[in-house]
């Protein structure tokens, strides 16, 4: 019995439990009393050879220590199960900033590879690149622009409102708004971001991109023709060798105002399935700035022009890419072909 007890002796099993600092540690633990050839499995097979009296006894008492043994070997096993878990989840931990290892470099993504190529042929002219905020005043998105509330125009830029009278912009033009504020003239910019719309379909997404340019110097330095000549020779660059027409239109901060088409570079101008058989791609908006627009920012004395576009429409025309939902899809494999 003396045997027996040193080696049955609770606390001190609870104690190498304790101590156990890994699941092999505990594992070998287990097989060291209860493995096949284990201390207290021996002692259960010995039971047999015992006289009643004495095996009842001691069956008493290794089937204690084995109680004991199992509730303090499951409480230490979910502990270091739980452990050993985190560590794991360290370890597998996914770093989505680590670079995609190729050899093979792309020209980026089209949107970023288009607004790129835009920014370039007007740095080239010296114009200044300036950003805006994204989350807008009404000030700024319409008054400002000549679109007083309940403006009828108001309707073409269904807007996404805050509580607080904010609103996500609708075009890159607040940024005029705000540079001429910022600044005396002459002005000479043009702001690539992003902007927002309450539209989705095939060829509208809720969130897009624009470039807006705008040119304001000392009345009657700029006018109309520097607008026509600027822009096509801007398209010529992009798209090459196409025709640009003016088309007579309207937006509340220029007038005149224009919306301007080039050929259709699929079909050369004879109609096709992108040009609504047209033989034409609307591409961008443009005019003379409206007199209200230099009074809201205190100019006077100011004549001045000014231009917006889309860069998905550009992108997918420039690429040659005909489903707008593959700019966001974020697929490698679409995304490759650049
Ligand atoms: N802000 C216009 C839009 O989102 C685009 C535009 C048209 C901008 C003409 C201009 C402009 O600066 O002169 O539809």
């Amino acid at each position: 019995m003396a045997e027996m007890q040193q080696n049955l002796d609770i606390a001190q099993i609870e104690q190498e439990i304790l101590r156990c600092s890994s699941l092999g540690e505990l594992e070998s633990l287990r097989i060291k009393y209860f493995g096949k050839k284990g201390l207290i499995t021996q002692k259960f097979a010995e039971l047999k050879d015992l006289d009643p009296n004495k095996k009842k006894e001691i069956a008493k008492e290794l089937n204690l220590f084995k109680s004991s043994f199992e509730e303090n070997f499951s409480i230490k096993k979910e502990k270091l199960e739980n452990i050993e878990l985190q560590q794991v989840l360290l370890n597998e931990k996914i770093d989505p900033s680590l670079f995609y290892a190729t050899n093979e470099r792309s020209l980026g993504h089209p949107i970023n590879y288009t607004k790129d190529r835009i920014i370039e042929y007007f740095r080239n002219l010296n114009f200044d690149l300036c950003v805006g905020p994204l989350i807008e005043d009404d000030f700024h998105n319409f008054q400002a622009l000549n679109l007083p509330e309940y403006h009828p125009a108001r309707d073409m830029q269904d807007t996404f409102y805050f509580k607080d009278f904010k609103l996500l912009r609708t075009h890159t033009s607040p940024v005029q708004i705000r540079t001429m504020l910022a600044q005396k003239p002459p002005i000479k910019m043009i702001c690539p971001g992003a902007t927002f719309r309450r539209d989705y379909d095939l060829t509208h997404t809720p969130m897009f991109h624009q470039i807006e340019g705008l040119v304001v110097d000392e009345i009657g330095k700029v006018n109309f023709t520097h607008l026509k000549f600027i822009l096509e020779d801007f398209l010529k660059y992009l798209f090459g060798d196409i025709k640009v027409r003016f088309r007579a239109s309207f937006f509340p901060f220029t007038e005149p105002s224009a919306e301007v088409d080039i050929s259709c570079h699929f079909c050369n101008g004879e109609g096709c399935r992108v040009c609504s058989h047209t033989g034409w791609l609307e591409v961008l908006g443009c005019g003379v700035v409206d007199s209200r627009v230099f009074e809201a920012v205190g100019y006077s004395n100011v004549s001045g022009y000014a231009f917006g576009m889309g860069i998905e429409r550009l992108a997918m025309l420039t690429c040659q890419i005909s489903d707008l939902r593959s700019f966001f899809e974020t697929d490698l494999g679409v995304l490759e072909q650049f």
